[in-house]
């Protein structure tokens, strides 16, 4: 393996690209693969054994592709499935709950910390379990918030309709006095202006993209595998693959990310 082999990135579909966004900014030099698992979405509504068996054919997909690290862009994927992967695998492999849980328990001053995900990513209790064991102190409270990623995914980003909706699932949450609420789930960043109006000023809101991407870039560092030497923007490769809707797919993905997605490739994931 070198350097500059490429790092894996995979999601249940398009809301990945949201930590693929924050890693094209913080690691602006290097190449990266994108599966979005477009076929097979939602995750957040099946069992461990289901999420488990898909995230491990897509990690033999993007195997066969040199990465030399691993992205699970997905907090569902990332809950289920993510400590059965590190087992089986030689690979840096690096999910989005734990940096996310790590900057909740050092945001909150109130020791009371909400997280709002998919049903999966709730149930499974990952959040606890990561907070509890950085900070026994810290109560969690929980809500998942099924009808956000659907709204995303019509682009329903600022409308009546998920205002309404949010309202509904946050307005418990507001019964507690947590200062800190964790967007559990890969399409929840991009509802932030409307979870933000909703939760008031005094909620700091973790994006766990973006402590991801930070994540990632140290422990590149500390493996010493980051790309080396002079990049021009011309030598790096972003390419995309899904198990469905390549259109589709192109036109979100260009919605999301900075740079021009002209293409994705459909594979079929089952042979893997
Ligand atoms: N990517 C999933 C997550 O972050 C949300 C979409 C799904 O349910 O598959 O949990």
């Amino acid at each position: 393996m070198t350097h500059n082999e490429p790092i894996g990135i995979f999601d249940s579909g398009v809301g990945g690209l949201t930590v693929m966004r924050e890693i094209m900014r913080r690691l602006p030099n290097e190449n990266l693969i994108y599966f979005g698992d477009t076929a097979r979405v939602p995750y957040g509504s099946k069992s461990k054994d289901t999420i488990g068996k898909y995230s491990g054919q897509i990690v033999r997909f993007l195997k066969t592709k040199n990465v030399k690290a691993i992205v699970i862009a997905c907090n569902t994927a990332s809950s289920l499935a993510l400590d059965d992967l590190r087992k089986k695998s030689d690979l840096p492999i690096i999910g989005v709950v734990e940096p996310g849980a790590v900057m909740a328990a050092k945001t909150t001053q109130t020791q009371v910390v909400g997280v709002i995900g998919t049903v999966s990513t709730i149930k499974s209790q990952i959040y606890n379990r990561k907070l509890m064991a950085i900070n026994p102190e810290i109560t969690l409270i929980s809500k998942a918030c099924p009808l956000f990623c659907p709204l995303v995914e019509e682009g329903l980003l600022e409308d009546r309709v998920t205002e309404d909706i949010a309202s509904r699932y946050l307005h418990e949450l507001k019964e507690y006095d947590l200062d800190t609420l964790i967007l559990g789930c890969t399409h929840y960043p991009l509802l932030r202006h409307t979870i933000a109006r909703i939760m008031g000023e005094s909620v700091h809101l973790i994006n766990p993209a973006y402590e991801t991407a930070k994540f990632l870039k140290e422990e590149l560092e500390e493996k010493d595998l980051l790309r080396k030497g002079e990049v021009s923007l011309d030598d790096v490769r972003y390419e995309y693959y899904v198990s469905d809707g390549e259109e589709r797919f192109v036109s979100f993905a260009d919605s999301v990310l900075s740079c021009d997605v002209k293409e994705a490739t459909q594979i079929n994931i089952e042979e893997y």
